[in-house]
C-alpha cells in the first residue's frame, strides 16, 4: 500500500508520517508544495529522508504561479468575500494542494492520500472534496480523526518515543497558522476568547498601521480582463504581482482583520488574518469595474458573490455550481480593462483614479452637471411617473378607505 501525504516538514505532519508507517504499514510518499508560505522547503526533504522516505518518494514543487493564476485571480474577479470580511486565503489554496496530491497519487500508483487537518475544521472538507472529485477511489486517511494523540502532551510523547526532533524553530509562533502568497492566518490560544485582543507581535507580516510610514505611496495597477497585469507600468507574472502588492501592503499596514466566522462544520471560530496584497487587489478591482462594467452585470455579480464565496469556503471549488458562476463572472470581465491609481497610507487603500482607454462607460457627455446635448431632462418625468404608477394606484385606494 502507498499513501501520498500532504507534508509541510513540521512537527505535526512528521508525526503523521511516522504514524502512517507504523499504523498502516504503508509506503509513504511526501508532497510539499511551495504556494508562497515563505518557508524553506529543502528542510522538509531532509526531514523526510531522516524519517526513512526514499528520495524518489519525495515531491517538492513550486506551485506559486499556478496558485495565483488559476485560483487567486479567478476568485478576485468575483470580488469574493466570505461573511463580509474573510478574503478566503486558506480556502482557495486547499483545492490546488488536493488536486496535485491526487495527481501525484496517480503518478506513483498510490491508493491512498492523507492530510494533517483536524476533524473539527474546514480544511479536512476542502482537502477531501478535492481528492474525491479527482479520483473517487482514493482511500483517505485523516489521522486527526483516528488516533488518540489528541493533546499536545501525547503528540510530543509520541515524537520523543519515535525519535522525531521536537526542537522548535527559533521565533516560531505558537498560534495555529496557515500561510501562502495570499494570506497568513492565526487561530487558537488567546484568540479563543473572541473578546480578547491579540498581542501586537502575533502579526507576522504587516507593520501596525500606527507604525506605518507617515508619507502616502501612490501606485498604479493595470487590469486586463479583470486580472492585474502591470504595476506602475511594469508587466508582472501573477505570482510576482501578488508578491509585490504584499510588500507594499505590509509596509503600509494594510490588510489586517480580526473576525469571528462560521465554519462549515458548524461551530464559530475566531481568526486573525493578514491579506495585504489581496486587500489592495480587491479595492483596485472594484474601482476598475466601476467604470467598465454595465450596471446590471455589476449588480448580478454582486448578487452571486456571497454564494460563490460560500462555495469556495465550504470546499466546493471543483463543483459544477462554482464553474457555472465562474463562467458568468469571467464573461463579465471581458470589458474590465484599464488602470487604477491608489494611495496607500497607514492601513488604508484609497482609490484616487481610474481610467480605461477601451471600455470606459463613464461618458462625461451624459454625467455632467453642466449643460449637455445628449440627455433630455424631460424624459425623466415619464420615467419616474411610470415607476411610481403602483403607488399612485394604491394611494387612490388608501384615500377611498379614508386613510389619506
Ligand atoms: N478559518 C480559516 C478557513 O477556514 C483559516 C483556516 C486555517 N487553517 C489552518 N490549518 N490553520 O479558511
Ligand atoms: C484544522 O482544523 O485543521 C484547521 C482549522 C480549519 O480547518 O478550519
Amino acid at each position: 500500500k502507498k499513501v501520498v501525504l500532504a507534508y509541510s516538514g513540521g512537527l505535526d505532519t512528521s508525526i503523521i508520517l511516522k504514524w502512517l508507517q507504523d499504523e498502516y504499514k504503508c509506503e509513504v510518499v511526501t508532497f510539499t508544495a511551495d504556494i508562497g508560505q515563505g518557508e524553506e522547503l529543502e528542510p522538509a526533504r531532509k526531514k523526510a529522508i531522516s524519517l526513512g522516505i526514499k528520495p524518489e518518494n519525495i515531491f517538492i514543487e513550486d506551485l506559486k504561479e499556478e496558485f495565483v493564476k488559476d485560483y487567486v485571480f479567478p476568485m478576485f474577479r468575483a470580488n469574493a468575500i466570505y461573511e463580509g470580511e474573510y478574503l478566503l486565503g486558506t480556502s482557495i489554496a486547499r483545492p490546488l494542494i488536493a488536486k496535485r496530491q491526487a495527481e501525484i497519487a496517480a503518478l506513483v500508483g498510490a491508493d491512498g492520500v492523507s492530510h494533517g487537518a483536524t476533524g473539527k475544521g474546514n480544511d479536512q472538507v476542502r482537502f477531501e472534496m478535492g481528492y474525491l472529485s479527482m479520483n473517487s477511489d482514493l482511500v483517505i486517511i485523516a489521522p486527526w480523526r483516528e488516533w488518540d494523540l489528541n493533546s499536545r502532551e501525547k503528540l510530543l510523547a509520541y515524537a520523543e518515543k519515535n525519535g522525531i526532533s521536537i526542537e522548535k524553530k527559533p521565533g516560531k509562533s505558537p498560534y495555529s497558522m496557515d500561510a501562502n502568497l495570499l494570506h497568513i492566518s492565526y487561530e487558537g490560544l488567546v484568540l479563543e476568547n473572541p473578546n480578547a485582543e491579540p498581542e501586537e507581535d502575533m502579526w507576522r507580516w504587516t507593520v501596525s498601521p500606527e507604525k506605518a510610514p507617515d508619507v502616502a505611496e501612490v501606485i498604479e495597477i493595470t487590469y486586463e480582463k479583470g486580472d492585474p497585469v502591470a504595476l506602475n507600468g511594469v508587466t508582472l507574472s501573477p505570482a510576482t504581482m501578488l508578491t509585490k502588492l504584499n510588500e507594499l501592503g505590509c509596509k503600509h499596514g494594510i490588510g489586517r482583520t480580526d473576525i469571528v466566522e462560521n465554519r462549515f462544520v458548524g461551530m464559530k471560530s475566531r481568526g486573525c488574518y493578514e491579506t495585504p496584497g489581496g486587500t489592495i487587489m480587491l479595492r483596485a478591482h472594484r474601482a476598475i469595474e466601476s467604470i467598465t462594467l454595465d450596471r446590471e452585470a455589476a449588480h448580478f455579480k454582486d448578487e452571486i458573490m456571497p454564494r460563490y464565496a460560500k462555495t469556495i469556503y465550504n470546499g466546493f471549488w471543483f463543483s459544477p455550481e462554482r464553474e457555472m458562476m465562474q463562467a458568468a463572472i469571467d464573461k463579465s470581465q471581458e470589458s474590465v480593462n484599464g488602470t487604477v491609481k491608489l494611495k496607500l497610507y497607514k492601513g488604508n487603500v484609497s482609490v484616487i483614479g481610474r481610467d480605461s482607454k477601451t471600455n470606459n462607460l463613464f461618458n462625461e457627455a451624459f454625467c455632467t452637471f453642466e449643460e449637455d446635448e445628449v440627455y433630455n431632462q424631460k424624459d425623466a418625468e415619464g420615467f419616474i411617473k411610470l415607476n411610481a404608477l403602483r403607488f399612485i394606484i394604491s394611494g387612490k385606494n388608501r384615500k377611498k378607505q379614508g386613510k389619506a
